[in-house]
């Protein structure tokens, strides 16, 4: 059995190296290999997959090799989907229409902008996080888009400058897998497929894709080196907790993982995905992820976006030739059919694509996929998305101002707003650390899409000044403004933008800071109001006595402005937490504050060692030497305070104990045991302040041989000021388990566990341990 095979391999690399100076070429490249995992396994309707995969195999025994085939390519373009599978008209099978992405359906009109990914994570909220998903399904419905090229949980966020990280939810696995969860279940509700992305270790734009270097020399994508434990433990997870939900397909990732592509890694594809999570759809490339032929579909691949070259009848001519088994293409096409099966996409769905014009100025009908009744859902999700974490003598929620003084280039909304640039809206996509040209209210790339408005902040600002009768100054364009001596409050607005494609180049930008530098200098009460894609550090302001309130606001979608106002002025109450750590420093971050870069003799076979383990974000923060952060993992303030009591940690009656889970049946997920739970932890939490309010009560765990802390736990509850409400946590055996390597399987450790609750991953006033 093969035990760490990331580190394994990379041991063996260092030590055959043909002398440490020497450029690895294509004939000596092995540092850091995947091993093999052959043959594919055959999807055959496990759990709930059962009668989609009989009316599946029906449906395929009566195709020709051709029609197979031509379903496991589709097409990317003239089609107004990022991606299509034909028809096969005879059978009655329309096609399959696939669309960007998880904020909502890009290349479009008459849908909404939702708050992003990173915003969900910032919600915290698991209720909202299903709720969002269910409307925004509804919205690919409508439009007749079978497949949602989303969720992401991949990049997990490693890289503190990862351009993608934004289109996630969190640096932590466990919080992410509760957020994809919930969203796998509310998109499915509505009978839309999910392409959970991107799989798997994809944790950086830098060198995702091969290029020509300034020589023409030919250089691969970035490695991912990963050993088998932190796989496990931290990228595979949140994978898991989606196939887990249903997840019904894979979107295989750009880079390499051990050397091997994403899209023809046997050991993810075969073995982790297939094998051990029993995942029962069907995996997608990236698109043009695809880099061999049928060692891609022997591999584990089963479609192909967009066709290739080196796919279509070499598949035919490898089944004639005995390269690849005919039971291989057969179970491609049939992994892709009980998809849409098992979704009753062959019942209830409307005529693929049907909403999706191939431009804005070709003639096509309005099909409107907003709705009244998604309105307070995507307005709840743009104020969840708000993470209040300074707040000087509680000047916030403001207080009737008199004259409110407004700067910064993301208040408003961008002067031009059309539907050209393939409906992306004009978010440029060149490489930039600041969005100029408006407020920031998604990243950039194919995550971004033409929501129905943009409300931007100084948009709210104004309504509500109307109905107050307060005054109103700005200055968009200035470093250095005049403040109005008499401004109650200076609101400074500005971003951190991303996009896909490049990573980030700082983690704050010089123009920026001064703009709040210059205004703080000059105005008592400054508030910064940060439109984040990402990890945006402070260290130039952040203890400016004149700065009394932070916001980070990431990305709130369409409904940016409103929600802010709501908070600003306590309509709503602040509850959003950071789902991430914000250092003092960049340097703070370390290894991992940057992306691996080509060089040395690894510069045309870019490598990035995950040589840290588990230990990313707060993880690695809170290791060894203890680098107190800005802000800690989980913190956010609100307008009331909390008070912890009571806890309790108890054993579930019955629940087995013994080291390895119970063999059994593989579900789609993986063993069915792992998901037992073993402990239930309660406590009791207080609202101690004047106002209502809801509090994210955290739990974490030091698990013998682990990390100090992880999360494990968190519960959003609403306490009325003044009362009290219970939390609970309920732990699985994976929660408490690490990976065994040897046995390749989860492991309950013997020891005493510490449990610890409280308001953030460096605040938790209850403390327990258990022993195994
Ligand atoms: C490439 C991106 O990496 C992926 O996330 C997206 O879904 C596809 N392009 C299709 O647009």
């Amino acid at each position: 059995m093969f035990t760490s095979w990331g580190k394994t391999a990379l041991l063996l690399g260092l030590a055959l190296g043909s002398g440490a100076q020497d450029v690895i070429t294509s004939d000596t490249a092995f540092y850091g290999q995947s091993p093999p995992v052959y043959p594919s396994p055959e999807g055959t309707g496990l759990g709930d997959w059962a009668s989609a995969y009989t009316k599946a195999k029906a449906f395929v025994a009566q195709l020709s090799d051709d029609e197979k085939v031509n379903l496991t390519a589709g097409v990317s373009s003239n089609t107004g989907c990022s991606g299509f599978i034909q028809a096969i008209d005879r059978l009655g099978f329309p096609g399959i229409c696939m669309s960007d992405a998880g904020n909502g359906l890009r290349g479009t009109d008459y849908v909404n902008g939702w708050s992003s990914g990173i915003s969900v994570g910032a919600s915290w909220n698991r209720e909202l996080a299903l709720s969002r998903a269910t409307y925004m399904g509804q919205e690919y419905r409508k439009k007749g888009v079978n497949m949602i090229l989303g969720p992401v949980v991949g990049p997990l966020g490693r890289v503190a400058l990862g351009g993608r990280n934004w289109e996630g939810y969190s640096t932590d696995p466990y919080l992410s897998g509760i957020l994809v969860s919930e969203t796998v279940k509310g998109l499915q509700s509505q009978n839309v497929a999910t392409s959970v992305k991107h799989y798997i270790a994809n944790e950086q734009e830098t060198n995702r894709n091969p290029t020509t270097d300034s020589d023409g020399n030919a250089v691969q994508s970035v490695s991912s080196n990963i050993d088998d434990k932190t796989m496990h433990e931290l990228y595979l997870w949140p994978f898991q907790d989606a196939v887990l939900a249903g997840a019904t397909n894979m979107m295989c990732s750009y880079q390499r993982i051990n050397n091997s592509y994403g899209c023809q890694n046997s050991k993810t594809l075969n073995g982790l995905l297939k094998t051990e999570l029993g995942f029962q759809g069907y995996v997608v490339t990236d698109w043009g992820a695809q880099h061999a032929g049928i060692a891609g579909a022997n591999a584990g691949l089963d479609v192909v976006m967009p066709r290739s070259s080196t796919w279509n009848s070499n598949l035919t001519d490898a089944i004639a030739n005995g390269t690849m088994e005919a039971s291989r293409l057969d179970d491609m096409v049939t992994r892709l059919i009980a998809t849409w099966y098992y979704l009753d996409q062959d019942t209830v769905f409307p005529h693929p694509g049907v909403g999706m014009p191939s431009s804005a100025s070709s003639p096509h009908e309005a099909v409107i996929a907003t709705s009244k009744e998604a309105k307070p859902v995507l307005l709840q999700s743009a104020i969840e998305s708000h993470v209040l974490v300074k707040n000087t003598d509680n000047t916030l929620p403001l207080k009737s101002p008199k004259l409110i003084s407004v700067f910064g280039y993301d208040a408003y909304a961008p002067l031009k707003y059309d539907l050209s640039n393939n409906f992306n809206f004009g978010l440029d996509r060149e490489r930039s650390d600041l969005y100029q040209n408006g407020t920031l209210y998604v990243g950039g790339g194919s995550g971004q899409n033409s929501p129905a408005y943009i409300d931007a902040p100084i948009d709210a600002i104004k309504r509500r000044a109307y109905e107050d009768g307060s005054s109103v100054l700005w200055d968009f364009t200035s470093e250095a403004p005049t403040v109005d001596y008499t401004s109650d409050v200076c609101l400074v607005f500005i971003n951190a933008y991303a996009t896909e494609g490049y990573d980030r180049e700082a983690l704050s930008d010089t123009y920026s800071d001064a703009i709040v530098t210059n205004v703080a200098n000059n105005c008592g009460n400054t508030i910064v109001v940060v439109h984040n894609a990402g990890v945006r550090t402070a260290e130039a302001w952040v203890d400016h006595t004149n700065v009394t309130g932070i916001i980070y606001a990431h990305l709130p979608g369409q409904d940016t402005g409103r929600a802010l106002v709501e908070l600003l002025y306590g309509d709503s109450n602040p509850s959003g937490r950071l789902p991430y750590t914000v250092a003092k420093r960049p340097s703070d971050y370390g290894a991992l504050l940057e992306p691996s870069q080509p060089e040395g003799q690894y510069q045309y076979f870019p490598q990035s060692d995950f040589s840290e383990g588990v230990y990313i974000d707060y993880r690695a923060f809170d290791k060894d030497d203890d680098i107190e952060p800005q802000y800690p993992f989980g913190y956010g303030l609100s307008y009331t305070t909390f008070d912890y009591s009571d806890l309790k940690i108890s054993k579930t009656s019955n629940a087995s104990s013994a080291a390895y889970p119970a063999s059994a049946s593989i579900l789609p997920g993986g063993n069915p045991r792992l998901f037992d739970e073993l402990v239930t932890v309660t406590a009791s939490v207080k609202n101690t302040g004047t106002v209502d309010g809801q509090e994210v009560a955290q739990l974490y765990i030091g698990i013998p041989n682990g990390p100090v802390r992880q999360l494990r736990g968190f519960d959003k509850v609403s306490i009325k000021a003044g009362s009290s409400a219970s939390v609970t946590f309920s732990l699985t055996r994976r929660d408490l388990s690490t990976w065994d390597t040897n046995a390749q399987e989860w492991l309950l450790q013997r020891g005493t566990y510490n449990f610890y609750v409280g308001r953030n991953s460096r605040d938790l006033p209850l403390e327990g341990t258990l022993v195994y």
